[in-house]
């Protein structure tokens, strides 16, 4: 288990002051100007070395995304957008971010933007997430009155502004080019990529979009040393996670802990265990809704990290969002209601998805019913393969993915389903 001396999320429930001078009494905001003073190169390296993987869901790796950003301006300016629309279900680790420990991510905001050249950057929070834009507002406040961002931020000679600003209500605007249009004010809708961001970003300039929970880690990684967060977790899968547990736990709750803990470690000691027992679970998402559920006996012994979730059980660790359900869960009835989700936020730009993410939905309320036959379970799986990687964004996928865990995990159950609500019939 993580020791506490080790947790960068020192603030997670809010027991603390969260307040400039609290944060500061935490260790946020200490020697800030000698981390931009060594230089972008060295932060970008140090990143790098840390290992860190991007942690608003794909995993992709943050220094690596940073040493994309041009090194010389060719008169366009660059920016760092922070993705904190956090809509992902089951996903709440970047509110408690926000409302409780705001100044790791304004500090994160302007280390990372100094390293990528860029002297602003954009908050894009999730329009219901109102105390959490409130908090985050204040802490910006109070870190432009102590002169630690704007004009010679921290003394440094960096000019660097931050802008805080707010969706309404729509999945898809969390989706990195989707939230760019939104941010240039226009419909929320994803671009093709590539040219990816860093190419061809905010207002056609370079831009990095980062996760909250990526960024806010940044301070610490550098104050602490690359190393120190490489020693968690095991290799390609380094450092301190949040994790955000919901669904049939004695305890559910948000915890950072080291990457690769186990899942029964993490349930016990965080949790207080399932409710019921262990021989009561049913399934798990193991990282927010997009990506495919597992059959309880498959999680108990399972490493939450990218590579172990993915690799040896077709899951993800996502955002590490991990719903878990008892046995009680109608879980057909569980993926019928994602399926709704997806369709209800496509943004119908592309076929597969628009017309994919209604069929899909349609087959999933007959399988729910039992009023489904059973070859359809294949053409139904055989459709989430022709969604599947034919769309212009990942909703597509997240639509499909789910409902492949489904058939791939709870085939029999979906088989008895239809053949009980059979009998039903004929004994009618
Ligand atoms: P992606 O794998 O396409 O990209 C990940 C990041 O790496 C992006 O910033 C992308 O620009 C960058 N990237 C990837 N390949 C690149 C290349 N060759 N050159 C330059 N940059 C490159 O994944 P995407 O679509 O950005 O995110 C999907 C994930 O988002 C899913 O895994 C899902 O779990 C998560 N998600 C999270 C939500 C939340 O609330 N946090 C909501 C919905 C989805
Ligand atoms: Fe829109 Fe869906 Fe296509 Fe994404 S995959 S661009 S949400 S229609």
């Amino acid at each position: 288990m993580l020791d506490d001396r080790d947790r960068i999320f020192t603030n997670v429930y809010g027991m603390h002051d969260r307040t400039l001078d609290g944060a500061k009494q935490r260790g946020h905001w200490d020697g800030t100007k000698d981390i931009l003073g060594k230089g972008r190169d060295w932060i970008v390296n140090e990143m790098k070395a840390s290992g860190l993987r991007g942690r608003g869901g794909a995993g992709f790796p943050t220094g690596l995304k940073w040493s994309f950003m041009p090194k010389e301006s060719d008169g366009r300016p660059s920016y760092l957008v922070v993705n904190a629309d956090e809509s992902e279900p089951g996903t709440c680790k970047d509110r408690e971010i926000m409302r409780h420990d705001p100044h790791t991510l304004v500090e994160g905001c302007l280390i990372a933007s100094f390293a990528m050249g860029a002297h602003a950057a954009y908050i894009y929070i999730r329009g219901e997430y109102i105390r959490e834009r409130e908090a985050l507002q204040r802490a910006i406040d109070e870190a432009y009155d102590a002169g630690l961002i704007g004009p010679n931020a921290c003394g440094s000679g960096y000019d660097f502004d931050l802008y805080l600003t707010h969706g309404a209500g729509a999945y898809i605007c969390g989706e990195e080019t989707a939230l760019l249009e939104s941010l240039e004010g226009k419909k929320g809708m994803p671009r093709m990529k590539p040219p990816f961001p860093a190419g061809a970003g905010l207002y056609g300039c370079p831009t990095t979009v980062n996760n909250v929970e990526s960024i806010a880690v940044v301070p610490t990684i550098l104050r602490r040393g690359a190393s120190w967060f490489a020693g968690f977790g095991r290799q390609n899968n380094a450092g301190t996670k949040l994790f955000a547990i919901s669904g049939h736990v004695n305890n559910p709750c948000v915890v950072e802990e080291a990457m690769s803990i186990s899942f029964e470690e993490l349930i016990e000691k965080h949790c207080g265990g399932i409710r019921g027992g262990w021989d009561n679970l049913l399934a798990v998402i193991p990282g927010g809704s997009s990506v495919p559920c597992v059959r309880g006996e498959k999680m108990k012994d399972a490493i939450m990290d990218f590579d172990y979730l993915r690799g040896e059980l077709g899951s993800g660790l996502g955002t590490a969002a991990v719903i878990v359900m008892d046995r009680s869960t109608d879980i057909i009835k569980a993926i019928w209601r994602l399926s709704k989700f997806y369709k209800h936020e496509s943004c119908g730009q592309c076929t597969p998805c628009r017309e994919g993410t209604g069929w899909m939905m349609r087959v999933m309320e007959r399988l729910v019913k039992g009023e489904a036959s059973v070859e359809e379970i294949d053409m139904l799986f055989d459709v989430t393969k022709q969604v599947e990687g034919h769309t212009i964004c990942a909703l597509g996928d997240a639509a499909a993915w789910p409902i492949q865990g489904l058939i791939r995990n709870f085939r029999e159950e979906i088989e008895d389903r239809i053949r009980g609500r059979g009998a039903a019939i004929a004994a009618e």
